[in-house]
């Protein structure tokens, strides 16, 4: 069989190399862009007939014939072949296989250059739309789950840590919603980035633009844009939307996998916060009695690919001359699998947090030792006209000398000149958290307040992603 010729054989004497097809092919994995690549297509071809580049009836064959190819791709029936390089010669070569002679006008006034940023910015737009709504589904459920744990009075409560060291207690839901104020964030960090990325390239061309009547703004608004690109070398050659779409995710990860650790941690016998649902837990192929968190290792773990992707995706644009080079190819992997797995990881944590069950004993056992108080009988003092600094050291010489000496801290306070028993008071248990009364703070108060506008972020984000999803 003749070998097919590629789209761009005309100057060539002979095909291409195997080697050269093997090593810059990038069909593989482009195909992902197929529908985003018609869509955009579509907007092309309707631009070069109100630029009478196209007649009405040249404009219907190829629309009918990319239809044809939608089609094909849709019910996995479309053939390719060995000279496809990418996804968008393979619809190219397939549309004028179908359309004919209208179909060899379709890449009138456009290079790939263009048409793959175009296409490839739609697909980005989208796909950070459905992370944010995996983010939104993280944030709600651990909002749900600060609901169980109880955000007033009487909620649960646990150890919070500095350098993992027991340091005062916390209300369990607000330890939850700390999580989910990080997600918030990651979420308008999407919407920021999705904001910048909403602008079309097509029209620019190669690089320069085109001697024919095309209509950039047109096509834009055609395709769902915002608006067009204001310099053709800058719209060819640049992708730091994507960049800024790995540094998203990347940001993501990175908070997925400090919840992972704390997963992990919460979930071992030595902590005993948390037991896992069987459903998102896994066994081990050796020994029957355990049972693993490895969803919450994965999340640790795979922050490193996502960092690992941006550094990367940085590495190739480093330097790059203007305008397009064949480099920015190398931009597509990484980000899709940063969004498979921010995606992913998104959906598999907020499955672990819905179904996991909270120890509350184990919790309020661990954070009832009478040292978490320390701050509030020094804070006790302060009130009482001392200067904190005197306080810190009064209280400071209590604790070693309960420490050094085995002694109860209630007993030295009680018996304490500056404490006594109204001192004494606030080791009791359960008593510490309830004292974090400012507002953001970790007390049951401030904690039913941060909860409602938690609720009211909420319920804003998910207002304005409905818009976006409507569109
Ligand atoms: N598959 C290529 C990419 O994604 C197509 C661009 C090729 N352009 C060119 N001038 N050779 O970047």
């Amino acid at each position: 069989m003749a070998q097919r010729k590629q789209l761009w054989h005309g100057r060539f004497d002979t095909g291409p190399a195997a080697e050269l097809v093997a090593f810059t092919e990038s069909l593989s994995y482009d195909s992902r862009l197929v529908f985003d690549d018609i869509h955009c297509s579509r907007a092309h071809v309707r631009g070069l007939g109100r630029g009478g580049i196209l007649s009405d009836e040249e404009v219907g064959a190829v629309l009918a014939a990319l239809d044809s190819v939608a089609e094909e791709f849709a019910e996995d029936r479309f053939e390719f072949e060995a000279s496809d390089e990418d996804i968008h010669t393979a619809i190219e070569r397939r549309v004028t296989e179908i359309a004919g002679e209208p179909g060899t006008k379709l890449h009138t006034g456009r290079s790939r250059n263009d048409q793959v940023a175009t296409a490839f910015r739609w697909f980005v737009l989208r796909e950070l739309r459905v992370v944010a709504e995996a983010a939104l589904e993280l944030a709600t459920t651990l909002a749900e789950r600060a609901d169980d744990a109880g955000v007033g009075e009487g909620g649960v409560y646990l150890p919070g840590y500095t350098h993992l060291q027991h340091a005062q207690p916390v209300m369990l839901a607000h330890h939850l919603m700390a999580h989910a104020w990080a997600v918030l964030r990651d979420v308008d960090r999407i919407w920021d980035t999705r904001r910048r990325m909403d602008v079309s390239p097509l029209g620019a061309g190669a690089l320069a633009g085109s001697s024919l009547p095309l209509d950039p703004d047109g096509t834009a608004t055609d395709i769902g844009f915002g608006e067009r690109f204001e310099n053709s070398l800058d719209a060819t050659s640049d992708r730091d939307f994507v960049a800024e779409s790995l540094a998203v995710l990347a940001i993501i990860g990175v908070h997925l996998s400090r919840m992972g650790e704390e997963i992990v941690l919460w979930s071992t016998d030595e902590f005993g916060f948390i037991r896992l649902d069987d459903a998102y837990a896994t066994g081990s192929s050796m020994l029957p009695q355990k049972k693993n968190p490895d969803i919450a290792e994965l999340a640790r773990g795979k922050a490193g690919r996502l960092i690992g992707n941006l550094a990367g995706l940085l590495a190739t644009m480093k330097s790059l001359p203007l305008a397009y080079n064949r480099d920015l190819q190398e931009d597509k992997e990484p980000l899709f699998d940063s969004l498979d797995t921010v995606r992913l990881g998104l959906a598999a944590l907020t499955g672990v947090y819905r179904t996991m069950s909270i120890n509350a004993d184990r919790m309020r056992a661990a954070a009832d030792s009478p040292y978490a108080s320390a701050t509030d009988l020094a804070e006790f003092l302060v009130v009482k006209g001392m200067g904190f600094r005197d306080a810190h050291a009064v209280v400071g010489a209590l604790v070693r000398e309960s420490l050094d000496q085995g002694v109860p801290l209630i007993d030295l306070v009680e018996v304490n000149e500056h404490l006594g028993a109204e001192a004494a008071v606030l080791l009791q248990p359960g008593v510490a958290v309830t004292r974090r009364t400012t507002p953001g703070g970790a007390g049951p108060l401030p904690v039913a307040e941060q909860r409602k506008r938690l609720a009211e972020r909420l319920a804003g984000e998910s207002q304005r992603w409905r818009a976006v999803t409507a569109e």
